[in-house]
C-alpha cells in the first residue's frame, strides 16, 4: 500500500486512541456509508419544502423566496460581523481549530469588510425583484394572506444593527444613555407607533415578545465587541487606514442608505396608490417612518463630515471619497 496511505491510518489510529475510540469501527463505519450527495449536502429537498404560498396567486412565491434569499445574505452578513466582534477564528493549515483571536487584526478587519460590502452590494443590485418583478394587482391582494407579519420584524436585520453600532447611535434621544434605556428607545420602536392611539403596534408587540429578551441579552453583550468599538480599539496608525475608512463608510451607506432606498422604492412602486398610501402589513406610518433621511441611522458618525450627515439619505451614494 502507498506509504502516504499508511501514514495517515497511522495519524488516524493516534487521533483515535487519544479520545479512548476504536479506529476499526470507524472504518468499518466508512465502508459501509454511500458517498455524498449534494442535494444531501445543501438539504436542497428541505430547502425546496420553505416556500409555502397562502394563496394561489404565482407572483407570492416570488415574494416568499426573495425575502428568504435576503435573510440567508443577511445570514452571510453576520457571519463576517461575528468573526469582527470575536477577533476572528485562528484555524491551522491542518484543519484545526484553535479558538477565537485575542486581537484583532487589520487585515482580517479590512477583509471582512470588505465581504459585507460584496452581499450588501448584491441585496441592493437585486432589489429590483421587488420594485419591477412582480405583478402590483396581485401583491395588493395576496399581502392580505399575510397580516400582521412585515418585513419590520426581521431579527436579523436588528443583529446586524446591534453587532455594528454603540447601540446609542441607533436609539433616540430620549435615552439616559445606559444599555437598556437605549434598547427601549431603539428607532425602529418608536417608529412602530399607531399615530392615533399612540401605542405600540400589534407587529412591533408580537416581534418584541419573540425576541426582545434575545436582543437585549445581545445588546448587552456586544457593548464592547460592536464593529465601531472594535474600530476605536485599534492603534492610532491602523485608526487611520484609509481603505479601512473607506469600506466601513461604505457599509454604512450600503445598509442605512442605498438597501433603504431601494427597499423603501419597492414600498412606493407596491402601495403607493393614484391618491393615497395604502397601509402597510405593518401597520407603520411607512411614507414617513421609512425614508432613510427621516430615520438617520449611522453606525459610524465619527467617520463622516458634519456635511455628509446633514445630507444623509437625500440620495443614493454611489461613490465615496
Ligand atoms: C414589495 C416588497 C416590500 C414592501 C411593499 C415592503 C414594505 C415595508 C413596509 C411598509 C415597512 C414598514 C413596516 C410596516 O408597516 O410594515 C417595511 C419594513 C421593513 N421591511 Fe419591507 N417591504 C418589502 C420587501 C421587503 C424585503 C424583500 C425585505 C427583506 C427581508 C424587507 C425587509 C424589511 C425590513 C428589515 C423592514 C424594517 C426597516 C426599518 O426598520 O428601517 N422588506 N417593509
Amino acid at each position: 500500500m502507498d506509504k502516504k496511505i499508511i501514514d495517515k491510518i497511522n495519524l488516524l489510529a493516534q487521533k483515535y486512541s487519544a479520545t479512548g475510540q476504536n479506529l476499526d469501527s470507524y472504518l468499518d463505519g466508512l465502508l459501509l456509508s454511500d458517498f455524498l450527495g449534494y442535494w444531501d449536502y445543501i438539504n436542497l429537498d428541505t430547502l425546496l419544502t420553505l416556500q409555502k404560498p397562502k394563496t394561489d396567486f404565482p407572483d407570492e412565491k416570488i415574494f416568499i423566496i426573495y425575502h428568504q434569499i435576503t435573510e440567508l445574505y443577511f445570514k452571510l452578513c453576520i457571519n463576517e460581523i461575528e468573526q469582527i466582534n470575536e477577533n476572528g477564528r485562528i484555524i491551522k493549515d491542518d484543519g484545526q481549530d484553535l479558538g477565537w483571536n485575542k486581537k484583532l487584526s487589520l487585515e482580517l478587519f479590512i477583509e471582512k469588510m470588505k465581504r459585507l460590502n460584496r452581499y450588501m452590494k448584491n441585496l441592493i443590485e437585486s432589489f429590483d425583484v421587488m420594485i419591477d418583478g412582480m405583478d402590483k394587482r396581485e401583491f395588493l391582494k395576496f399581502r392580505m394572506a399575510l397580516l400582521p407579519s412585515s418585513g419590520f420584524q426581521s431579527v436579523q436585520f436588528r443583529k446586524i444593527e446591534i453587532r455594528s453600532t454603540e447601540i446609542k447611535n441607533i436609539s433616540s434621544g430620549k435615552n439616559n444613555g445606559d444599555i437598556l434605556s437605549c434598547y427601549d428607545n431603539l428607532y425602529w420602536k418608536k417608529g412602530a407607533i399607531e399615530l392615533s392611539t399612540g401605542k405600540k403596534t400589534y407587529t412591533l408587540r408580537q416581534f418584541e415578545r419573540k425576541y426582545d429578551l434575545e436582543l437585549r441579552e445581545l445588546s448587552r453583550s456586544m457593548v464592547t465587541k460592536n464593529i465601531s468599538y472594535k474600530y476605536n480599539q485599534l492603534s492610532e496608525t491602523d485608526k487611520e487606514n484609509k481603505h479601512l475608512i473607506k469600506l466601513m463608510k461604505e457599509f454604512d451607506y450600503n445598509f442605512n442608505i442605498n438597501w433603504k432606498l431601494a427597499h423603501y422604492k419597492s414600498a412606493v412602486k407596491n402601495l403607493k396608490g393614484k391618491k393615497s398610501f395604502i397601509e402597510a402589513t405593518g401597520g407603520t406610518n411607512w411614507e414617513s417612518y421609512l425614508p432613510p433621511k427621516f430615520q438617520k441611522t449611522i453606525f459610524f458618525p465619527q467617520l463622516f463630515s458634519d456635511e455628509e450627515i446633514k445630507n444623509w439619505g437625500k440620495s443614493w451614494v454611489e461613490s465615496i471619497k
